[in-house]
């Protein structure tokens, strides 16, 4: 973001409108795993001042040295400067106590795990210790944003900004309206995203929004085919990258969201629509079950070797008629 373009302030006082470009002093983001990590990267080389909050130091040192990676990468094609770079660097702060991360926030983007219970809790301490004015929101791919709004005294501040991995490359925002959330947060998010080189999407508060209530089923069903042995692994993704032009097959896609995430989707997808077509895969509550939770934990439909791109069958599907 251009500084000096900013013309409108957070202060509440000035009506945003569709031209207005926002500024924000602190923006902070709360879970620095997958998604924290690239929400903070995508912030702080726009200029934004950013607090990376997580309860686990490891998890911070771990994001800041992805961070590092990925600007580089920038740099090696020439797209960031090795200044902008620094300057970029320069900008996240990293903390593991939630109060003092929050303090002077503008804005709060809650990117922990996809538990409903946690985000809640969050959600009720963010409520408590955020400057009155900040807009709380939340990455999740899920949860109700009426229900998380509903923890707090500012449902009206309250909204999701789903932002697709990997953060720094999609352009995608999908913006979650809850219940109650006020028309001019929505608009102040809209112009934020775009300010951020994202295309922002407006959409209303039901289980999985557009993007998860879409894209789950395939990938769950994906599972399911493996799961009956109608095919193998290899198979299913060939067939859907070849044959239907996606980018990545559904199986490998599933290993890079992070299968913990794919299921915890199902599960609120099958509570929250009551229908049994949105059951979770056995195979995919088995996988979690036993820590397979794709490229984070270096297994999952595919196994991983660090420094390696090849894309390598687990051992537990390889065979041709792998069935379970
Ligand atoms: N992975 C994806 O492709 C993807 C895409 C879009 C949205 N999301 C959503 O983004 C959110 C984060 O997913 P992720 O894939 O980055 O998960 P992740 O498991 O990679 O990271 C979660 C991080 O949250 C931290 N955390 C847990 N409890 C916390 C707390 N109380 N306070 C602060 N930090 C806490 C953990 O230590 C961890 O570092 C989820 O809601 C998920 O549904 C994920």
């Amino acid at each position: 973001m251009n500084l000096q373009q900013v013309i409108c302030t957070l202060a509440g006082k000035t009506k945003t409108d569709k031209n207005m470009l926002v500024k924000m002093n602190v923006v902070t983001i709360i879970g620095s795993g997958t998604m924290g990590n690239g929400i903070s990267h995508v912030f702080a080389q726009n200029g934004f001042n950013v607090h990376m909050m997580d309860i686990n130091q490891g998890a911070l040192d771990k994001a800041l040295a992805t961070i590092g990676k990925n600007m580089d990468r920038l740099v090696a094609k020439g797209t960031l400067t090795e200044e902008a770079k620094l300057q970029a660097l320069g900008r996240i702060k990293t903390f593991t106590d939630m109060v003092e991360a929050v303090k002077d926030a503008d804005l709060v983007i809650e990117a922990a795990s996809e538990n409903i219970d946690l985000k809640l809790n969050i959600f009720r301490e963010l409520d408590k210790h955020c400057p009155a004015n900040c807009i709380l929101a939340t990455n999740t791919s899920s949860i109700s944003l009426t229900r998380i709004g509903s923890v707090t005294k500012r449902p009206g501040k309250v909204i999701g900004m789903h932002f697709m991995n990997p953060v720094p490359i999609m352009k995608l925002v999908e913006i979650i309206n809850g219940y109650a959330t006020d028309a001019e947060v929505t608009q102040t998010i809209f112009n934020l995203s775009e300010q951020l080189g994202k295309v922002p999407c407006v959409v209303n508060d039901y289980p999985g929004f557009i993007s998860n209530r879409i894209l789950m089923p395939l990938i769950n069903e994906a599972i399911l085919a493996l799961q009956e042995g109608v095919a193998g692994v290899s198979e299913i993704d060939t067939i859907m990258k070849l044959g239907m032009a996606h980018p990545m097959g559904p199986l490998q896609l599933a290993d890079f969201i992070g299968l913990d995430t794919c299921y915890s989707i199902m599960h609120v997808l099958h509570m929250g629509f009551g229908n049994q077509k949105y059951a979770p895969a056995t195979l995919l509550a088995n996988m979690v079950q036993a820590g397979y939770m794709g490229v984070k934990s270096g297994e999952g439909f595919y196994k991983y070797t660090p420094g390696s791109k090849e894309l390598v069958v687990s051992a537990r599907f390889a065979t041709k008629q792998w069935k379970q």
